[in-house]
């Protein structure tokens, strides 16, 4: 493995009832408190309530943004940094899924910048200050709860982007599974195709010898395709609730990628499909990924042929290791397949048109992944493979 520093400063509070705690958290930070969230879905569960009851039970000045979209969108992150610097906020507080969180983050960094956010999304400017902000996780699936990371979309450009910075770790996050308890089936199934996803991108690493991170990995993976068709059938399962969601963060708050650089071709491939057509990040996913795969088994077969035997219990006995590596692959659409998730772009609309514009997109900063670097030509041929 390669040499690291592993640091994540995230509290993480877990469990049952454990939104209480705001009451005893938020004082740490302030009182000009601004609560970030989406589109509803917290209003119709009742957490809008309970948080409001909770902060109106202690000192604070409470202001909200609301109406952050799936593949947040630049024009939000500047509404709030606007609330931010208008009203001397000094506490974030994010109630949603990965994109109101993403948005939080921005917002965070946004507030303590005099210039256009756009700039830290693109990388121009670096980000080192930010407001102190915290979260209550609502879905399943990004691992941003747990981590420095945020995807922002600028819908004029039609572009879209991680970026990320050591201060934009949240101070807290709440994670109690009844809070999943309303994410709908279709949601519940890009969480999963999401988190599994993102140790995929950790799994595919140029690094040698990486036993104990393999088998983290391959845990996690195990775990998400045992428990995760249950609660596909069974949403409001506080057991298999817990286990996913556990699952969503540890994927990726760098606990088991210490010692690696993770590939990420895939996101970034798929950021450049939602970019352009705004479709849900893990049915991106779930349709690309197998494609990367099939491209690039040749770069390491083994660590293809390891994940079809250790993950997806293919037996090896009489067969090269090209096939078995090709058996897992199949096997993985298969299981994506039957919880439900697409695998196709037809299955959002999309035809071939807009290819070479995505492609395009994909490597507007270069050549991309760890694994193998893509260029433009491989992002057209796993595209085209995806249609
Ligand atoms: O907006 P509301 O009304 O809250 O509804 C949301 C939204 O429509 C709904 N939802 C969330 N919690 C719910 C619920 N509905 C009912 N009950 C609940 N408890 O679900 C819909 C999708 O929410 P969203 O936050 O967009 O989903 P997700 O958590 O999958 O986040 C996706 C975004 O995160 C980015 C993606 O690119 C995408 O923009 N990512 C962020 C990462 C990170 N920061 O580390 C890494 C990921 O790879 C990913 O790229
Ligand atoms: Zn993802």
């Amino acid at each position: 493995m390669e040499n690291f520093t592993f640091y994540n400063p995230t509290k993480l509070i877990f469990g049952k009832g454990q939104v209480e705690q705001l009451k005893n958290l938020i004082p740490n930070y302030g009182k000009k408190v601004l609560l970030v969230y989406g589109g509803g879905s917290i209003k119709r569960s009742g957490l809008y309530d309970q948080v409001i009851g909770l902060l109106n039970s202690i000192d604070v000045e409470l202001f909200e943004l609301s109406g952050v979209e799936p593949n947040p969108r630049l024009t939000t992150v500047k509404r709030g940094v606007e609330i931010c610097k208008k009203e001397g906020i000094e506490f974030l507080l994010a109630v949603g899924g990965g994109s109101v969180i993403d948005c939080t983050k921005a917002i965070a960094a946004g507030a303590k910048y005099d210039g256009d956010p756009w700039d830290f999304v693109t990388k121009k400017h670096q980000v080192t200050e930010a407001l102190p902000f915290g979260t209550i996780l609502t879905l399943a699936a990004t691992g941003s709860e747990m981590n420095a990371g945020s995807v922002i979309t600028n819908w004029e450009t039609n572009e879209k982007y991680g970026w990320g910075s050591p201060v934009t770790y949240p101070q807290f996050s709440i994670l109690d599974p009844v809070n999943t308890f309303t994410v709908p089936k279709n949601q519940t199934i890009y969480g999963i195709v999401d988190m599994m996803s993102h140790v995929f991108e950790h799994y595919f690493h140029p690094a040698k010898h990486t036993p104990l991170q393999d088998r983290f990995c391959e845990s996690i993976l195990r775990t998400v395709m045992e428990e995760g068709p249950k609660l596909v059938n069974d949403l409001e399962n506080y057991d298999l609730r817990e286990t996913i969601l556990y699952c969503g963060t540890m994927a990726l708050n760098g606990m088991v990628s210490m010692g690696y650089q993770g590939d990420w071709a895939t996101h970034n491939i798929e950021h450049s499909v939602s970019a352009v057509y705004d479709i849900p990040h893990g049915g991106g996913l779930a349709i690309i990924f197998p494609n990367w795969m099939k491209h690039n088994l040749d770069v390491n077969v083994d660590r293809f042929k390891q994940l079809a035997v250790r993950v997806f219990d293919v037996d090896p006995s009489g067969k090269s290791d090209r096939d078995v590596a090709l058996e897992g692959i199949a096997k993985l659409r298969e299981f994506w397949n039957s919880i439900g998730a697409p695998n196709s772009l037809k299955d959002y609309e999309i035809g071939d048109d807009k290819v070479d514009l995505m492609a395009d997109k994909s490597v507007i900063n270069g050549e991309f992944g760890q694994f193998k670097k893509l260029n433009k030509e491989d992002v057209v041929s796993i595209l085209t493979a995806s249609l």
